[in-house]
């Protein structure tokens, strides 16, 4: 098949990982017989400084019609200043919103092989096999707000939803349940936020179509503990915005490392008749603490490519096959130094790109 990928690799380490993302994307093609065209975009700290706005309406245009985008990530120190007019993030922002993502997926599943780099204990995370999905595009992120300004008294951000956004994400999570092991908990604060309440609410509502599925919902607080004490019991967890921010952060370290965590910014992919267009992106930031030094973790960004293969051009043997790499390469104990433990060999980001293409053409 020809695709047209759009790249944005962005500021710190996601130019890093992209690459080798991209490197990965380009042995799929050669394997499978594919031609894959990358065409990179501005956004982020980058487009701020060469012209002037984190989402130039280039990108923006490159990506509504292109078959699928794969990001690294936006942000850093440089671009922090409080009284600037744009910042990084607010580029991604509008990206989702742009394009009506509203549902971020994201899989967290242990591999086996890395077990040894959590911090947690070996019996918590046995089986540890999930999927969050994170609404992204309501919520205290586009809500009403106020500035505070330099010598601003107060600021607010307005934690807002409605109930198209609550319905359309919960179905989502439902239907993603129903395909796996029928267990969904919906994530909320209603015992003191009215926004929570309502998303209770609606999320009762739709729940009721699916009585197969066997549900709960859980306070964000008790969440937050619930996902290392008992993270195997979860399948599908349905989240806001925020909460689904902070709680997949979290979970990232059931998995070894946030460097390791992939994800699918999605649509209305249940009603779509085509394969829908996904904004697919590693759940971690810049990192500039490890960026130029050619140690972060590319896995989360090749991992995100796989989804992107699966979801976007409906490559499912292709996406197996990335996916299948990865494990073979941790198999063999090498390692990116966030997930380096005893007895495994540390690579940088470039080398476990290579091993990854390696085992993928092999
Ligand atoms: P971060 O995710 O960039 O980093 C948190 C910690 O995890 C750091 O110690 C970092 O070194 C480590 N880490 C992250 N990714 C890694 C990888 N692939 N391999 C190894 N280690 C990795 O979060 P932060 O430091 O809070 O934020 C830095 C910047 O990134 C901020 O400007 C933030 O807004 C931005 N950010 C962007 C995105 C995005 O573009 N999607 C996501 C999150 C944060
Ligand atoms: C993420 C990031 C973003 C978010 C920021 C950079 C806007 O943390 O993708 O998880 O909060 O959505
Ligand atoms: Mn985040």
């Amino acid at each position: 098949m020809n695709a047209r990928i759009v790249v944005l690799a962005g500021d710190g380490i996601g130019p890093e990982v992209t690459q080798e993302a991209q490197k990965v994307l380009g042995a799929v093609a050669e394997k499978f017989d594919h031609h894959f065209e990358f065409d990179h975009q501005l956004m982020g700290g980058r487009a701020i400084d060469e012209l002037g706005t984190s989402l130039p309406d280039a990108t923006l245009e490159a990506c509504r019609t292109a078959d699928a985008i794969l990001l690294g990530a936006v942000g850093g120190p440089k671009w922090d200043n409080p009284h600037a007019p744009d910042r990084p993030e607010r580029g991604l922002l509008a990206l989702r919103k742009a394009l009506n993502l509203f549902a971020n997926v994201r899989p967290v599943k242990v591999t086996p092989q890395l077990i040894g780099a959590s911090t947690l204990k070996e019996e918590v995370l046995q089986g540890v096999d999930m999927v969050v999905i994170r609404e992204l595009t309501g919520d205290a992120y586009f809500g009403p707000r106020k500035e505070a300004g330099e010598e601003g008294y107060e600021a607010y951000d307005t934690m807002l939803y409605t109930r198209p956004e609550i319905e359309r994400v919960v179905r989502l999570a439902a239907e993603t349940a129903m395909g796996r092991r029928k267990k969904l908990a919906s994530v909320d604060k209603a015992n003191v936020l009215a926004s929570s309440r309502l998303w209770r609410r609606v999320a009762t509502q739709v729940l009721a179509d699916y009585p197969e599925l066997e549900v709960e919902h859980v306070l964000v607080d008790a969440m937050a503990m619930h996902l290392i004490r008992r993270p195997a019991s979860f399948d599908v967890i349905v989240a806001g915005n925020l909460f689904g921010d902070i709680l997949t952060d979290e979970a990232s370290m059931l998995a070894g490392s946030m460097g390791m965590l992939p994800s699918a910014s999605l649509g209305d992919i249940l009603n779509a008749q085509e394969l829908p267009l996904g904004l697919y992106e590693p759940i971690h930031g810049s990192a500039p603490d490890i960026a130029g030094k050619n140690i972060a973790n590319p896995l989360a960004t090749i991992l995100s490519a796989a989804m992107l293969l699966r979801h976007s051009l409906g490559l499912t043997a292709e996406a197996d096959a990335v996916e299948a790499a990865v494990e073979a390469v941790l198999q063999e104990g090498v390692r990116t130094p966030d997930i380096a433990h005893t007895g495994t060999e540390v690579v940088g980001t470039q080398v476990m790109g290579d091993l990854v293409v390696e085992k993928l053409l092999a």
